[in-house]
């Protein structure tokens, strides 16, 4: 069954859950990864990450699409190049909790945007797979649904009415640009000068980074990429 989780709220249990909050923070996963960064420690709060500062680690995030006080960077894709670090701890508001709450619903957990769209079909396996949108401030996202649409127009087997929806709503844009050009999330991200994002986060295909849930400790999870992997998952001693 391929499903969508249009908010956490939705989601449930599944042999796999991809995760998309394709603004920004899935994509700014993907783009670490393949920048460079070994692992990204995602967090559920400021405080969790900067709990987690170590040598070697970069801390990234947002408030309102605004770097957090003493981090490092922002929550934009292209601040991941090059590396500054061994390893990248992320806090954002939705992405990063969202793929936390991911670890306890599948035991593969990968992580989506559109810049890594081929790749992540390709990395696809199992009968019961769920989008899981992250959304804004729990209602759905535009741009998520999007991606989710997308990815499930791909997927074979049968789609639950979740899925078709995304798919229509995939349909009613002629070009990815368009779709995330058209959220609510990305008038904020304009508004904050950061439309140059936008355009980054559209772009399809480009990487063939998996980022895949490696690990899990109290509120932080580990995402290598995929090809890094060794199958059994670990348990962090970052709490
Ligand atoms: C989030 O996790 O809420 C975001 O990725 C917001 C953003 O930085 O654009």
């Amino acid at each position: 069954m391929i499903d969508v989780a249009f908010t956490g709220a939705d989601a449930r249990r599944a042999d796999v859950t991809i995760v998309i909050d394709v603004l920004r923070a899935t994509s700014t996963i993907v783009q670490a990864l393949h920048a460079g960064y070994r692992r990204v420690l995602c967090a559920d709060g400021l405080d969790r990450a900067r709990a987690l500062a170590a040598p070697g680690r970069v801390l990234a995030g947002e408030r309102r699409c605004v770097r957090p006080a003493g981090f490092d960077l922002g929550n934009s894709p292209v601040d991941t190049i090059p590396p500054r670090g061994e390893e990248l701890v992320l806090a954002t508001t939705n992405g990063a909790p969202a793929i936390v709450r991911a670890a306890d619903l599948s035991p593969v957990v990968l992580i989506a945007g559109l810049i890594n769209l081929d790749a992540i079909l390709d990395a696809v396996g199992g009968e019961n797979v769920q989008l899981l949108c992250a959304g804004t401030d729990g209602r759905p996202a535009l741009e998520d649904v999007y991606v989710a649409g997308r990815i499930a127009a791909r997927l074979d087997g049968p789609h639950t009415d979740a899925a078709l929806v995304a798919r229509a709503v995939a349909r009613a844009y002629p070009t990815s640009r368009d779709a995330l050009a058209a959220s609510a999330d990305a008038a904020v991200l304009v508004g904050a000068g950061l439309e140059a994002d936008i355009r980054w986060c559209a772009r399809e295909s480009v990487v063939s980074t998996v980022p895949r849930l490696s690990g899990t400790g109290t509120g932080v999870v580990s995402v290598d990429d995929q090809s890094t992997i060794d199958q059994c998952q670990g348990v962090l001693n970052y709490s």
